[in-house]
């Protein structure tokens, strides 16, 4: 049967009503790759969940998609939010798709270039704040709370009912509920639907378990683990430069229900765990959702596993997302060569002796 997107495929799951638009690109239905490397080298049955095929390369298509088609079903003509850059490429796209208006705020040299191109390039009015993600977050919470414009951010509730989706797809390609699932954390919205989605799943009698929930947050904006906002958050995985999580609290309320926790990881963590996907399970994601990886590998050196467990590791976003930081990041550069067979033949001979 033809896949017909989120919302037709788990309409009994969702807020979805005769009035409801039935708004698609076809989001989600997403792979669940085995990573067969690290499965053996951690002695786990780990899999990926390649979140970067989404229609504008990240996980946020599945929340934008619901929030989208409710607010077209309110009858509102504008949506605003606040991004690290993913959001706003989603916030774009379905505006775009729906026919409705698109405000998106992000902070001023710190978004991924492919991330900035999508929002320029669907046509949503883009404003750079001189300030970070939670100031521009605060400022959208204004505007949209004195203006008719929708927030799309994941305060916004349907944005959530659509993200935990992609817990009952897991379930469904494993056939069961992991043992644990591991996901990067930002402003926290998605281990929160997450978390909600595998609690339905699992009352709708669908799984045979709850996993717990191990989320990770960037060392330099590690708000949650310090229990404390962070003024000024700063890692090299900007989606998830964030320093007061709005969804702090259900986050935490995940990780303690399912006997899990949030932890961290540096950046030097996650650029290992993000080459590695890239180079040996031939996976390219974007630096934050490495974070998930690296999270894993960090807790397999600490002992936390007991061998065997499933973990399913969230790949939020395409590695073409942010391609400065995979150029800087690769250990070789391409040689320039002049244009002849013996040139060619030479610089391979180099490259293999390198
Ligand atoms: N991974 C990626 C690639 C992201 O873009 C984000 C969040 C996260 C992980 C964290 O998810 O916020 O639900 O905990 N990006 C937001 C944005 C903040 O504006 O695109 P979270």
């Amino acid at each position: 049967m033809r896949y017909m997107g989120l919302l037709e495929t788990y309409k009994s799951y969702l807020p979805v009503n005769d009035n409801t638009p039935m708004l698609t690109l076809h989001e989600g239905n997403t792979p669940l790759v085995r990573a067969e490397r690290l499965s053996n080298e951690l002695g786990l049955d780990l899999y990926l969940k390649y979140e970067g095929l989404n229609p504008t390369g990240s996980f946020k298509d599945r929340g934008m998609v619901m929030a989208v088609a409710k607010a077209m079903e309110e009858g509102s003509r504008t949506i605003m939010c606040a991004s690290t850059g993913n959001t706003s490429a989603a916030a774009a796209a379905y505006a775009a798709r729906g026919g409705v208006n698109c405000i998106v705020l992000i902070p001023n040299n710190n978004i991924a270039l492919g991330k900035l191109a999508q929002a320029m390039i669907y046509g949503a009015k883009v404003i750079a704040i001189e300030g970070n993600f939670d100031r521009a977050l605060e400022i959208v919470r204004e505007i949209t709370a004195k203006h008719p414009i929708t927030l799309v951010n994941s305060v916004n509730p349907y944005r959530i009912e659509g993200q935990k989706t992609a817990a009952f797809e897991v379930c469904d390609q494993l056939g069961k509920a992991p043992d644990m699932l591991a996901i990067p954390v930002g402003n926290a919205g998605n281990i929160s639907a997450y978390w909600k989605g595998f609690k339905e799943y699992h009352a709708a009698g669908k799984s045979n378990q709850l996993p717990k929930m191990i989320g990770f947050e960037a060392e330099g904006a590690m708000a949650i683990v310090k229990g404390e906002p962070i003024r000024e958050p700063e890692t090299i995985a900007t989606a998830i430069r964030i320093g007061n999580p709005a969804s702090w609290k259900t986050a935490v309320e995940a990780a303690d229900q399912s006997n899990g926790q949030i932890n961290y990881v540096t950046d030097e963590q996650i650029l290992e765990a993000y080459q590695l996907l890239a180079a040996r399970e031939g996976v390219f994601c974007e630096p934050a959702s490495a974070a998930s990886v690296a999270g894993v590998i960090k807790l397999h050196k600490e002992g936390y596993f007991s061998g065997g467990e499933s973990v399913v590791c969230v790949l939020t976003g395409h590695g073409l997302k942010d391609p400065n930081i995979a150029i800087k990041t690769a250990a070789t550069e391409p040689l320039v060569v002049e244009d002849s067979e013996e040139a060619v033949m030479d610089a391979i001979r180099q490259l293999e002796g390198e």
